[in-house]
């Protein structure tokens, strides 16, 4: 079979011949479908992932995070011949990531598709909706209690921006403000019925606040990092929290304005799926998974490739500017099987 492999830090991802792996007792044998194609993958090739564990580089050189395909053979009788399956954590899979066309995984590691669903939506769902979520939890996201809260979730192509203002819409609250870096994707958000998009190529965030949500923010999530870091702090309430998920401008710097800290008194909470406990990440699933099945909640695809396109996939995730994910299909044709 073909696996997608790195020989070395920052090398291109190409397609290598590996022998098939073998089961053990409770493990299952997935034929994949579709898996999706994050930054992440791009942060790992880069050396970036080289002190988190489990180590993730060229000695365990198979990428790929989330994905879904159907199981072929098994040794455990709870997933049988057929299951249509996602992935809840591909790094942590015994045979490395999911970017192969035949994954041996434990069941901890998988979910079953809901019927109905396609695998190619289930390869895209999980990393953005289950980041989107507990990011908003923990930016202090909580519309029970506070029904009325100004949410800030930037880049709406994006992937977990995108989620988050979904699903700030699925929880009833107010529409989320959400931001474009150009027109054009403005345009094609504001076409998609996202109301409240701030174009940035036209306006600074201060402006599209102060235009949309005089008062400021509640909730704001950090996914770009570099220049915007300070600009999202600078329209968020006092006593309020930014979260930090991600630095997509390319920038991992941020220039702190501690007058903002200081003087609205607002917390920097750094988020990492990675490192949420098991019970949090499992909550999370449970919520946006009932969502789906509700069709309250839908992933946006920008774009698929082949699997053994996938250093052109990621050049596509990194400067394309795509609006939604990127995804690799294993096998053309027989891809979006719904039960
Ligand atoms: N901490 C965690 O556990 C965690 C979990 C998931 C994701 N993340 C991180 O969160 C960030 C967002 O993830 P994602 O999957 O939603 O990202 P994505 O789908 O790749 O989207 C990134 C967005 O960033 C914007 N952007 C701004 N400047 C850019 C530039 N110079 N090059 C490319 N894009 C640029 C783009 O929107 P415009 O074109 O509108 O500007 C683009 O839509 C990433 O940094 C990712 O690594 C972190």
């Amino acid at each position: 079979m073909r696996a997608i492999h790195f020989e070395t830090y920052n090398a291109p991802f190409r397609p290598v011949h590996v022998p098939l792996p073998e089961l053990q007792e409770g493990q299952v044998l997935v034929k994949m479908t579709a898996a999706a194609v994050n930054m992440r993958d791009h942060l790992i090739r880069s050396g970036m992932y080289r002190h988190v564990p489990p180590p993730l580089g060229p000695s365990s050189p198979v990428v790929g995070n989330e994905g879904a395909g159907i199981v072929v053979a098994t040794r455990e009788r709870r997933y049988p011949e057929g299951t249509r399956v996602f992935f809840s954590d591909g790094y942590h899979l015994p045979c490395g990531g999911v970017w192969q066309e035949y994954v041996v995984a434990d069941i901890q590691h998988l979910h079953p598709v809901p019927p109905g669903k396609s695998l190619v939506e289930a390869a895209a769902l999980r990393t953005a909706f289950q980041s989107a979520w507990m990011a908003l939890e923990q930016g202090g996201f909580r519309p029970e209690i506070e029904p009325t809260q100004v949410v800030l979730a930037p880049a709406i192509g994006s992937g977990v921006g995108n989620a988050a203002v979904q699903l700030v819409r699925a929880s009833g609250g107010p529409e989320a403000l959400t931001t474009a870096g150009s027109s054009f994707k403005a345009e094609h958000a504001q076409g998609l019925g996202y109301r409240n998009v701030i174009d940035l190529s036209r306006e600074t965030l201060q402006a599209g606040v102060a235009r949309l949500a005089a008062g400021g923010v509640d909730v704001a999530l950090d996914l770009l990092g570099g220049t915007f870091t300070a600009q999202a702090l600078s329209v968020l309430k006092p006593g309020r929290a930014l979260t930090l998920v991600g630095y997509a401008s390319g920038d991992p710097h941020a220039t702190i304005p501690l007058y903002e800290l200081i003087g609205k008194k607002i917390e920097l909470r750094p988020f990492n799926l990675l490192l949420a406990p098991q019970e949090a990440r499992s909550r999370a699933l449970e919520h946006i998974l009932r969502l789906w099945q509700e069709n309250r909640i839908q992933p946006h695809i920008d774009r698929v490739f082949h699997f053994t396109e996938a250093e052109q996939a990621m050049h596509h995730l990194l400067h394309g500017r795509p609006f939604g994910k990127v995804l690799l299909l294993f096998d053309e044709g027989k891809h979006d099987e719904r039960e």
